[in-house]
């Protein structure tokens, strides 16, 4: 009985030392390019599901505004199917000094009122280039982004129709939610794809440096965070800002914010 009681004590230890309170991760990547001529900053702001960071979403804007991001990316989940927007609106509202681009995540896409979320964020400034490319001059750099909507299936695209949404030879950014569709990536005419959903495998196990489980790949996925190359070009993938997935906590995965740095290649 004593052994039972210990072992739950330890158990009940190991699961509070892992629980996401208010600890938010930056992580930082640095990624070159030939076409970047100068050092400039995005900021990847996914899988939000109108997650509440207190008044005015402080907690999350305290940790963003230092970074003085040149762009912010939102790909996917910002906002929920039962959830009033709340957040996620304010969240934009408090970051409207940057330029933001949006792309949809599953849990927008399933929402019945689509087209009327999606006027709501163009509305507040926020971009969503899906069916024509956004081309951007930053710090004397030109990018050009993709917004593909986070439908169910991979087979939905044609990898030739995709790279065709791009215009020109700027550094190419492909939003888009899901990050398991790699045989598509892999195809497309870009340079970079910026991914969420995984939510870092929801239950992370530090020494394997591994996620448990992500939607629609099952136990142990491939990709859950990170920097992957798909042949050639870069995937980048966020853990997200949501503490909690259909009610299910995570644990040894805090919420993250991504910052890429991008540069030119010596
Ligand atoms: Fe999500």
């Amino acid at each position: 009985m004593k052994m039972i009681a210990g072992s739950a004590a330890v158990a009940a230890a190991v699961t509070a030392a892992g629980l996401p309170y208010e600890k938010i991760d930056t992580t930082f990547y640095r990624l070159s390019s030939k076409k970047i001529r100068n050092p400039m900053r995005i900021v990847v702001l996914a899988d939000l599901h109108d997650q509440d960071y207190g008044k005015h979403m402080e907690k999350l804007t305290e940790k963003i505004h230092p970074l003085k991001p040149d762009l912010i990316l939102l790909p996917g989940d910002l906002c929920e199917e039962k959830k009033n927007d709340e957040h996620s609106f304010c969240l934009i509202d408090q970051l409207k000094q940057y330029p933001m681009i949006y792309s949809t995540g599953n849990h927008e896409e399933h929402r019945p009122d689509l087209p009327t979320l999606l006027y709501k964020i163009r509305k507040m400034g926020v971009s969503i280039p899906e069916q024509r490319s956004d081309v951007l001059e930053i710090c004397g750099n030109t990018l050009e982004v993709v917004a593909l909507p986070c439908v169910k299936r991979e087979s939905f695209y044609d990898p030739a129709d995709v790279s065709g949404k791009f215009r020109t030879d700027a550094y190419r950014i492909l939003m888009s939610h899901r990050p398991n569709w790699v045989d598509l990536y892999g195809q497309i005419d870009c340079d970079l794809i910026v991914c969420g959903h995984a939510h870092g495998g929801q239950w992370r196990c530090p020494p394997l440096h591994r996620g448990l489980v992500a939607p629609s790949v099952g136990l142990f996925p491939k990709y859950t965070e990170g920097i992957h190359d798909i042949n050639g070009r870069k995937m980048m993938i966020s853990r997200g800002l949501t503490k909690k997935t259909h009610g299910v906590i995570r644990l040894f995965n805090d919420p993250e914010i991504v910052v890429l740095d991008l540069e030119g290649e010596m």
